[in-house]
């Protein structure tokens, strides 16, 4: 059996599925239960400074996407911070921390960007015993407009000095997690990790008006007539998570930071390209939020099963093994060739291949052969650019083939070239070529 024990920056979990800072974590009621259920460790809904606690709308707060089947696809939210008492919070993180001494229990901090409030509030949270904090340096909304959350992460400095007063200020190690509301996600990363950051977090949830009303003209959700930008999160953010968590893999000045991977992990399999791109283990919210705790059984046994079968031994065996082959473009290998190949068995005979080849690609696909509907890609004029796949709604019924070296590319009468596997010092790449100057 594959070995899932997780040790995060010395934060030791039976897994690597710790519940994002959300709803879900944001009281001792529910982070019970989602042990019960089987989470590695949860980081607890953001905690705010001393004081009134900060007052939520009392309309609705969520806006969504959906599939045809209704299938949840996108969240967005307009919630703040905690609205619970810091007091109430610190006693009940003690209580949990005691009734599950192996689970991982991380504080989540939104204080203001002042070192004597940061210097504060560090030892409330240590005195809980929690294994170590997160800085939500991400929030889109509402608290950015009071000069925290995504109002730091947006400003490498920021970041820097506040990591840097957490260090000084607690023993506990620190994540920061950071805003995907920026150009350049490497650039905080740095930052923080200049600051002497432990690890970093990401994604928090990304800007966003999922919709507007028609009728009333007020985007959703609407509170009384008016809306405001949420935070996007779910499944349609994982493409942009990865590649976030991914540039901060493999950028050589944030080599070897740890990564907490954060956006739309909903099954194994994501949880499991999150690790293999870098994290050293994964925070889930939206999926926790749509099917309940116990999905992270099935995350459990999918990914300990997909491992056994593979003969990965424990995490340290998967973690990163994508990131060598993340590339820039120009290290592609151009002398690769693939086709569309279509298999007639499993055709419904749609035409939504012909008409999406035909209307907008390279008009490689027939509608007809011999007067008869038939679909069939036409080599002569396929450049294997996949559309075709993504647009059939028979799973495998297209597939992609890689001609063989030797063969003949019918588009360009030119053989495929022998050597084309030897691409890093293959004369045609402009990159071996200036190597070699
Ligand atoms: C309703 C809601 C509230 C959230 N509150 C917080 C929060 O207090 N602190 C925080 O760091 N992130 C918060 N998040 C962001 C999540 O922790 C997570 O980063 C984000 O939802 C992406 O993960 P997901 O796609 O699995 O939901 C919240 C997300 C949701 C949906």
């Amino acid at each position: 059996m594959a070995d899932l024990r997780n040790n995060f920056v010395g934060i030791k979990s039976p897994n690597p599925f710790w519940l994002a800072s959300a709803p879900p974590t944001d009281k001792a009621y529910n982070v019970e239960r989602a042990f019960k259920a089987g989470w590695g460790g949860v980081v607890w809904k953001t905690l705010g400074e001393e004081g009134p606690p900060v007052v939520n709308v009392n309309g609705p707060r969520y806006g969504a996407i959906w599939g045809a089947d209704r299938r949840l696809l996108g969240l967005n939210n307009i919630e703040l911070i905690t609205d619970r008492d810091l007091y109430t919070n610190l006693r009940e993180m003690k209580q949990v921390k005691m009734n599950w001494p192996d689970r991982a229990l991380i504080a989540s901090i939104m204080v203001p960007c002042e070192e004597n409030a940061w210097k504060s509030i560090l030892p409330l949270v240590e005195e809980t015993g929690a294994d170590g904090i997160e800085l939500n340096f991400g929030c889109p909304h509402g608290m950015s407009e009071r000069g925290m959350g995504a109002a730091v992460g947006q400003v490498p400095e920021y970041i820097e000095m506040v990591v840097r007063w957490c260090k000084q200020y607690t023993r506990m190690p620190v994540i920061t997690k950071l805003t995907p509301n920026i150009a350049d996600i490497r650039k905080p990363a740095r930052a923080a990790k200049s600051g002497g950051t432990d690890a970093v977090s990401l994604i928090n949830t990304i800007n966003s008006i999922t919709s507007v009303n028609l009728d009333t003209f007020s985007p959703e959700p609407s509170i009384n007539g008016k809306g405001s930008h949420g935070g996007y999160c779910g499944p349609a953010v994982k493409p942009i998570a990865l590649n976030m968590v991914a540039e901060i893999a493999r950028d050589p000045e944030t080599h070897g930071l740890p990564i907490s991977g954060i956006g739309g992990i909903t099954t194994w399999r994501d949880a499991a390209e999150f690790l293999v791109l870098g994290a050293g283990n994964v925070q889930v919210c939206t999926a926790a939020m749509t099917y309940g705790f116990k999905i992270v059984q099935e995350m459990i046994s999918g990914l300990s099963d997909w491992m056994d079968a593979k003969g990965h031994r424990d995490l340290d065996d998967i973690c990163g093994r994508a990131v060598p082959n993340v590339s820039d473009w120009q290290y592609l290998n151009l002398n690769y060739i693939a086709k569309a190949k279509i298999d007639q068995d499993s055709c419904i005979k749609c035409g939504r291949c012909h008409i999406a080849c035909e209307d907008t690609s390279h008009q490689a696909i027939t509608q007809f052969v011999d007067g008869v509907r038939r679909f069939e890609v036409m080599e002569d004029e396929c450049v294997g650019c996949n559309l075709c796949v993504n647009v059939c709604p028979v799973q495998d019924c297209i597939t992609m083939v890689g001609l063989e070296p030797g063969m003949l590319d019918e588009r360009t009468g030119k053989t495929v070239d022998p050597n084309y596997a030897n691409w890093t010092t293959h004369p045609n790449n402009p990159m071996a070529r200036q190597a070699a100057e």
